[in-house]
């Protein structure tokens, strides 16, 4: 018999952006696994398309191809590529239910007035108008569907930067309140339907993440959780798809995830 979270994604297509490593990553797996065959549709988008193509051949081995996979190469900050989208998918993959704004990044620690142009436009053209441009490309899919003006569910990842500034960070902190600022607003535009919108705030996670801060360099990535036990991505999607399958009248609006020793932004208990 099918789990409840199972019938709850029968035949819904869900499209995650930034799928191709850590938290969307994960989050492709754990939709794929919780509803394995419920006709469930997966669309996977990033930049690195071979990437995207490995998990979505791991997810049809894995279920017996019952969970279709559908890849895009799409980066976000570029909203010609963003306008085209819709329009360019499959048919059968275009009646989008779940949309999970995951795609999203930091670059560097400089403080004022040393932050790198290129760096502060990558992350609010990625982080923020990104994630509004995908939102709006998507909303009259849910806006047509249903008699209550409408439904589906939009999952904006923001991070506890965007309630806590930190030194350093200015320019991700800012573009994460961005985020927070725009989810708070949506849900209470759509308060007239039935369109979820859904925070989900993350602490340390470790991923790809603190490799891209860092411009590839791993050894400062590693220290960023060194004597710590930062959360794996694993944990982050599980939330994510607890969210996505609760009963259609229950909004998880917001939530803040904390690996055990992490008590904020920047306060952590490291073993020594
Ligand atoms: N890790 C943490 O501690 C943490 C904490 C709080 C919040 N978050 C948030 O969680 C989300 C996922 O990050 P992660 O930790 O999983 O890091 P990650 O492993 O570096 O994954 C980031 C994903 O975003 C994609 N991406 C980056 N720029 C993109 C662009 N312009 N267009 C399309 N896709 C793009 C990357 O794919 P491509 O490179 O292939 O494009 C990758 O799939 C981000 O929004 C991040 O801010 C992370």
């Amino acid at each position: 018999m099918a789990s409840i979270a199972a019938q709850r994604l029968e035949g819904k297509t869900v499209l995650i952006t930034g799928a191709s490593s850590g938290i969307g990553r994960s989050t492709a797996f754990e939709f794929a696994r919780t509803a394995p065959n419920s006709g469930l549709k997966l669309i996977l988008t990033a930049r690195r398309i071979d990437a995207l193509r490995q998990i979505a051949a791991d997810i049809s081995k894995e279920t017996n191809d019952n969970v279709k996979v559908h890849t895009v190469q799409l980066d976000v900050s570029d909203p010609a590529a963003i306008r085209s989208f819709v329009g360019d998918l499959p048919a059968e993959f275009r009646d989008i239910h779940i949309l999970v704004n995951n795609a999203g990044l930091v670059r560097g620690v400089a403080k004022a007035p040393e932050i790198v142009e290129e760096d502060m436009n990558i992350m609010f053209q990625t982080n923020v108008t990104g994630l509004i441009n995908m939102t709006q490309a998507i909303l009259p899919i849910f806006l047509a569907r249903g008699s209550e003006g409408g439904e589906g569910d939009i999952i904006n990842i923001g991070s506890i930067a965007g309630r806590e500034p930190y030194v350093g960070g200015s320019i991700y902190c800012a573009t994460k309140a961005a985020v927070r600022t725009f989810t708070d607003s949506l849900r209470k535009e759509l308060i007239a339907t039935r369109i979820r919108v859904i925070g989900v705030d993350p602490g340390q996670v470790e991923t790809e993440f603190s490799v891209v801060r860092f411009y590839g360099d791993k050894s400062k990535a590693d220290a960023v959780y060194s004597g710590c036990e930062p959360l794996t991505p694993d944990d982050i999607a599980e939330v994510i798809v607890f969210a996505a399958t609760r009963r259609q009248n229950v909004v998880i609006a917001d939530t803040l995830i904390f690996p055990s020793h992490q008590g904020a932004a920047t306060v952590m208990h490291r073993k020594s």
